[in-house]
C-alpha cells in the first residue's frame, strides 16, 4: 500500500507512516482512531486510513486554508476535483487564487480549498506565501505546472472520497482540540502532535509558535491527554527539557524547504507506550 497526500508540506511526516503503523500494531491500537491536532498535509493519517490500519482519522489545523482543503476533500470531493480538472494552470489563475487567500478569514470554504490546493502545488516548496515555481516571468528551469499533474492529483483526492465518513475535520486551536474534542474520542486512538518547529518555524508556516506556546503545549499534553500520544519536534535542548522525564528518541528525517534543511528530529512518547526498536523513515508505506 502506498499513498501520497495531495498536499506538498514542508516538513511533512508522510515518511514516518510505516513507523507509526508499526507503533499502532505493537500497542494494540489497530482498528482504532488516529488523531493529528496539527495535521498539515496529513500524510501519515491518510496512509493509515487507506491501508485500513485505523478506522477513523481526526484532522485538525488552525490554519483556515489547510482546514478548508480537508473540509472540501471530505464534503465536496467531486466539486473540488471538477475545479482542478477544469481550471487552467496559468499565471492568471495563480493571481486570482492568491487574492482568495487575502480574505481567507471570510472566503467561501470551497473557494479557499481550491486556492490552497492550487497555490500549494504551484508555489515554491508548497509554501502559500512563497513565489510561483518558475517566477513571474516563467523563465526558470521548472514552470508553474511542474508539480501539477492533474490526473494523478485528482486520483489521489478521489480515492479519499471512499473514506470520507471516517475522516473528521476541525479548525481548532490545539488547546481547544485537546480540551474539547479529544475527550469525545475513543481511548483506543493514537494522537500524534507535530507542532511547528521550535527553530525557524516562522519561515515555513503561517501560524508559528512562541517559546511560551511550546511550553504551554508541553504542559497540556503531559497533564491532560489520556489517549496514547507521541510528539515530534526539531531536536533542541529547549524541547528536550520541556518533556524532561518522558522517553525521547532522536532520529534523522531529511527534507528540503528552499535552501536549508534541518537534520535531527526528536520524538517524545507518553509513558507506557511500547516502542519499535528504532525510528525509520521510508519512502513508501508498506503495511
Ligand atoms: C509541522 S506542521 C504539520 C505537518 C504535518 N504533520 C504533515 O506531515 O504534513 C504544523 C501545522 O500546525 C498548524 N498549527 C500551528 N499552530 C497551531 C495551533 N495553535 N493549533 C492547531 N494547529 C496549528 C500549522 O498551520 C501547520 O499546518
Amino acid at each position: 500500500m502506498r499513498f501520497s497526500t495531495p498536499l506538498r508540506y514542508p516538513g511533512g511526516k508522510g515518511r514516518l507512516a510505516r513507523y507509526v503503523s508499526d507503533l499502532i500494531e505493537i500497542n494494540n491500537l489497530t482498528g482504532g482512531g488516529y488523531a493529528e491536532p496539527f495535521c498539515g498535509g496529513a500524510g501519515i493519517a491518510l496512509s493509515l486510513l487507506i491501508a485500513e490500519k485505523v478506522s477513523d482519522i481526526y484532522l485538525n489545523d488552525i490554519d483556515r486554508s489547510v482546514y478548508a482543503f480537508w473540509y472540501a476533500v471530505v464534503e465536496h470531493n467531486e466539486e473540488l476535483c471538477r475545479r482542478i480538472r477544469e481550471t487552467p494552470v496559468t499565471l492568471e489563475t495563480w493571481h486570482a487564487q492568491k487574492s482568495v487567500q487575502k480574505d481567507k478569514a471570510t472566503a467561501d470554504l470551497l473557494d479557499l480549498a481550491f486556492s490552497t490546493f492550487f497555490l500549494n502545488r504551484t508555489n515554491r516548496s508548497g509554501i502559500l506565501n512563497a513565489g510561483v515555481i518558475g517566477g513571474q516571468d516563467q523563465t526558470g528551469k521548472w514552470k508553474i505546472g511542474a508539480r501539477y499533474d492533474k490526473k494523478a492529483l485528482i486520483e489521489r483526492i478521489d480515492l479519499i472520497r471512499f473514506y470520507a465518513k471516517n475522516i473528521h475535520v476541525s479548525n481548532d486551536d490545539v488547546g481547544m482540540f485537546i480540551g474539547s474534542r479529544l475527550p469525545e474520542i475513543s481511548p483506543k486512538c493514537l494522537v500524534y502532535f507535530d507542532p511547528p518547529y521550535f527553530r525557524k518555524a516562522d519561515r515555513l508556516y503561517t501560524n508559528h509558535f512562541s517559546s511560551n506556546d511550546h511550553a504551554q503545549l508541553a504542559g497540556i499534553i503531559q497533564d491532560s491527554v489520556t489517549q496514547p500520544w507521541i510528539v515530534s519536534y526539531d531536536n533542541t535542548p529547549e524541547i528536550a527539557e520541556l518533556y524532561n522525564g518522558r522517553r525521547q528518541e532522536a532520529f534523522p528525517l531529511s527534507y528540503s524547504a528552499s535552501a536549508y534543511s534541518i537534520g535531527s528530529e526528536l520524538m517524545i512518547f507518553k509513558d507506557g507506550i511500547d516502542l519499535p526498536p528504532t525510528i525509520y523513515a521510508t519512502r513508501s508505506m508498506v503495511v
